[in-house]
């Protein structure tokens, strides 16, 4: 196996691509994007990603990895294209289909085709039926075909793509074998082997978990509000048992993975997945409950000082320390407060470049500072570590709603005892509870 054709160089793809051409391979980055492709080529890695653009530079150079828009052959193709749902939630697996069969226009014989995209359960087998029945080769015999799920975290893509473990589902043992001689080559964690469908399966499942997991937080949390308790407390203190690991509450789920991989197991499972149903509906009505509480407190402001208050947005990547604003639950409830005209709409955001934000907004990205110093309400909506390290103790007077835990303390221990804190610490917390009426 010597030439790698990488198809799709996204945030998944391009990485992969460069990392297989330090590695050894000769690698192709085949994308549809004319303009990206131009774009990489010319040393522009595109996306916001830790040495990514060093890295690029470096495959580039030594001539080991290039992006064309024409497909070759190679030994080895890696699909890393695009899976979103439909409007219905089925999975859209157009991308899939269109990039076997530019494959199968130049497969050969011995070639591999190894399946990264999250598909659901039973895709890698259509994946081959379909290259078997473009190419007139037989799969499994003439081609290899498996399916190996990606895990990586966006912001810490390098590190992941070489230290974490892969499962690797093929359609046959061959395909298994075959995808293995890959992955060994930069790998260094273990390497599990297993048929296609399992492998689908457990990139599936783990995205799944994690969305309940997200979705049991976002409901303590509407418990403890309505207590007018601090779920990050709560959370923080049930955390303290030995066996219990609660995740904390949020302003939804977004991303490209945990809020649509859920529903291509309920596509295909439609009778055993109602807790995934509702972990999937609880998460998706989380923006549009932060916004009614944030109006709620627009609105007392606006009658207890009678003017338009300036309202401060902190974060609107889809998680912290990312500049990630797909399907981001931050970017949509900045978008529905955006169409209210009884508030000056200050938005800070360290990871959003003024480019994107005026095309979404129409304005510029507020300085921290400047944002804190003029707002007369703040609303957290993501834990970016430079919003956690402000000084907190100058926002004494305004009005703080913090949906994300930037303004949570945690119990600090002196000696052995626990500092009593008395009332509850979080100023943030006390808003939103004044707020909430029995909507999150
Ligand atoms: N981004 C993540 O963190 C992540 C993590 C794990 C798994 N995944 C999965 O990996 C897959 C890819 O995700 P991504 O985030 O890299 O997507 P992306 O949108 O960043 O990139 C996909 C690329 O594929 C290209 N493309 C589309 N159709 C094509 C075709 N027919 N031929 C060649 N190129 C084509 C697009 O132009 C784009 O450049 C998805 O299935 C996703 O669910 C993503």
């Amino acid at each position: 196996m010597k030439k790698v054709c990488v198809v799709g160089l996204g945030y998944i793809g391009l990485p992969t691509a460069i990392v297989a051409a330090k590695y050894g391979f000769e690698v192709i980055g085949y994308d549809i994007d004319k303009e990206k492709v131009e774009r990489i080529n010319n040393f522009d890695p595109v996306i916001e990603e830790p040495e990514l653009l060093e890295k690029l530079r470096e495959v580039l150079s030594y001539n080991t990895f290039r992006a064309t828009t024409i497909i070759e052959q190679s030994d080895c193709f890696i699909i890393a294209v695009p899976t979103p749902f439909l409007e219905n939630k089925d999975a859209d697996l157009s991308y899939v289909w269109n990039a076997a069969e530019s494959i199968a226009r130049v497969l050969k014989k011995g070639d591999v085709i190894i399946l990264e995209s999250t598909v659901p359960v039973g895709a890698t087998d259509s994946l081959a039926q379909r290259l078997e029945a473009s190419s007139k080769l037989k799969a499994g015999v003439d081609f290899y075909v498996s399916h190996c799920p990606e895990r990586v975290l966006p912001g810490k893509i390098f590190f992941e793509l070489i230290n974490n473990p892969r499962i690797i589902g093929g359609i046959n043992q061959e395909s298994v074998e075959k995808a293995k001689l890959f992955y060994k080559q930069f790998v260094k964690a273990s390497l599990y082997l297993t048929n296609a469908t399992t492998a689908e399966m457990v990139k599936l499942v783990e995205n799944s978990s994690r969305d309940v997991a997200i979705a049991f937080a976002n409901q303590v949390a509407a418990m403890a509000y309505k207590m007018r308790l601090d779920p990050f407390e709560v959370i923080e203190l049930a955390n303290k048992h030995p066996r219990v690991n609660i995740l904390n509450p949020s302003c939804g789920v977004g991303g490209h993975c945990i809020a649509v991989d859920p529903w291509f197991l309920i596509q295909t499972f439609p009778e055993h997945t109602a807790l995934l149903k509702a972990a999937r509906q609880i998460n998706d009505a989380k923006p549009r409950q932060v916004v009614q509480t944030t109006r709620r407190c627009i609105e007392n402001w606006y009658r207890s000082h009678l003017q338009r208050p300036k309202l401060l947005i902190l974060g609107l990547t889809y998680k912290p320390d990312i500049d990630d604003l797909r399907e981001s639950p931050a970017l949509e409830i900045a978008k529905k407060l955006s169409i209210f005209t009884d508030i000056d709409l200050l938005i800070c955001d360290p990871y959003v470049n003024n480019e994107t934000m005026h095309e979404l907004f129409n304005q510029e990205n507020v300085p921290l500072k400047h944002g804190l110093d003029q707002a007369d309400i703040i609303l957290c909506l993501v834990k970016h570590t430079q919003f956690k390290k402000m000084d907190k103790l100058v926002l004494q007077h305004k009005k703080i709603l913090d949906f994300c835990g930037v303004f949570y303390e945690p119990h600090r221990e002196h000696e052995g005892q626990d500092q009593l804190f008395w009332p509850a610490n979080n100023i943030s917390i006390a808003t939103i509870i004044d707020y909430v009426q029995g909507d999150l």
